[in-house]
C-alpha cells in the first residue's frame, strides 16, 4: 500500500467517501444521502468525461457525498463548532462592498466569522472544518465543500462542477426540463451553465427580497469576466 502522505493516494476517508461510507460525524437523513449519491454519481461521470485521472474520479465522487455530510445537523450546532468562530480569510477576489447586497442593498461583509455565516450556508464550512481535523489536506476538495452553498470565485474545477452537480442532480424537481437541458451542456460548457444557474439564483433571491451573498455575486462575477483560476490545480 502505498504512504498516506503520497499526494496522489487520495486521503483514506476520501476514498471510503467516494463509495458512500460517510464519517461517523455525519448528520445526513436517507433523502440527503440519495442527494449525495446522485452528485457523486453526476460529478463522476463528469470526471470521466474530461479525462480526469483516477485520483480526481475518485476526489470529485467524494465531494458529491461529503458536500452535504452535516446539511442535517442543526444550524446553531453548527454555529458553535470549534473553528466557526475564526475569521472567513481575505481573499484578493472576494468583492468586499460590491453592491451585491440584492434587495436588501445591505451587503454581506465577507469577513464576519464562519458562525455568521446564513443558517442553510453553515454545513459546508462545518464539514470543511471537520475533514481538516481528520486530517484531509485537499484545498481544493475543502473549497469545493466550504463554499458549495453561497459559491466561490477562487473555485478550482472541482468547486465548479460540485456547484452545478448539486444544482443540476436528477432528482430535484422544480423546473426539471430547464435542468435537464443544462445538464446535457455539461461538462464541456460548465462556465456557461453555471453563469445560467447563478444567475437564477441571483434572481430568485432578488425577487425574494433576500440578500445576495458577496461571495454569490463574486462567484457570477468571475464566471462572467471568464476567469479561470484553479487554485495551483490545472486540469487543461
Ligand atoms: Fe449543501
Ligand atoms: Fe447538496
Amino acid at each position: 500500500m502505498e504512504p498516506i502522505t503520497d499526494r496522489a493516494t487520495p486521503h483514506p476517508l476520501v476514498a471510503v467517501a467516494a463509495a458512500g461510507r460517510l464519517p461517523g460525524w455525519a448528520a445526513a437523513g436517507r433523502e440527503r444521502r440519495a442527494h449525495m449519491a446522485r452528485v457523486a454519481a453526476l460529478l463522476e461521470a463528469w470526471a470521466r468525461e474530461l479525462g480526469l485521472g483516477k485520483r480526481d474520479v475518485v476526489r470529485w465522487a467524494a465531494a458529491g457525498y461529503l458536500h452535504d455530510a452535516l446539511r442535517d445537523a442543526s444550524p446553531s450546532e453548527l454555529g458553535s463548532l470549534p473553528g466557526m468562530d475564526a475569521a472567513k480569510p481575505r481573499s484578493p477576489t472576494q468583492v468586499a462592498g460590491s453592491g451585491a447586497g440584492g434587495a436588501s442593498g445591505k451587503p454581506v461583509p465577507p469577513d464576519l466569522p464562519l458562525r455568521r455565516l446564513p443558517p442553510n450556508a453553515r454545513h459546508g464550512p462545518a464539514a470543511a472544518i471537520l475533514l481538516r481535523r481528520e486530517g484531509v489536506d485537499d484545498p481544493e476538495l475543502l473549497h469545493a465543500i466550504r463554499w458549495h452553498t453561497l459559491g466561490s470565485a477562487d473555485f478550482g474545477l472541482l468547486g465548479r462542477a460540485l456547484y452545478a452537480a448539486d444544482f443540476l442532480e436528477p432528482g430535484r424537481r422544480p423546473r426539471k426540463e430547464w435542468r435537464e437541458g443544462l445538464r446535457s451542456r455539461a461538462p464541456d460548457e460548465l462556465e456557461n451553465v453555471l453563469i445560467e444557474i447563478v444567475t437564477s439564483r441571483i434572481d430568485y433571491l432578488s425577487r425574494a427580497g433576500r440578500a445576495v451573498h458577496s461571495r454569490t455575486a463574486g462567484f457570477r462575477e468571475s464566471l462572467v469576466n471568464g476567469r479561470r483560476r484553479c487554485g495551483d490545480v490545472y486540469y487543461r
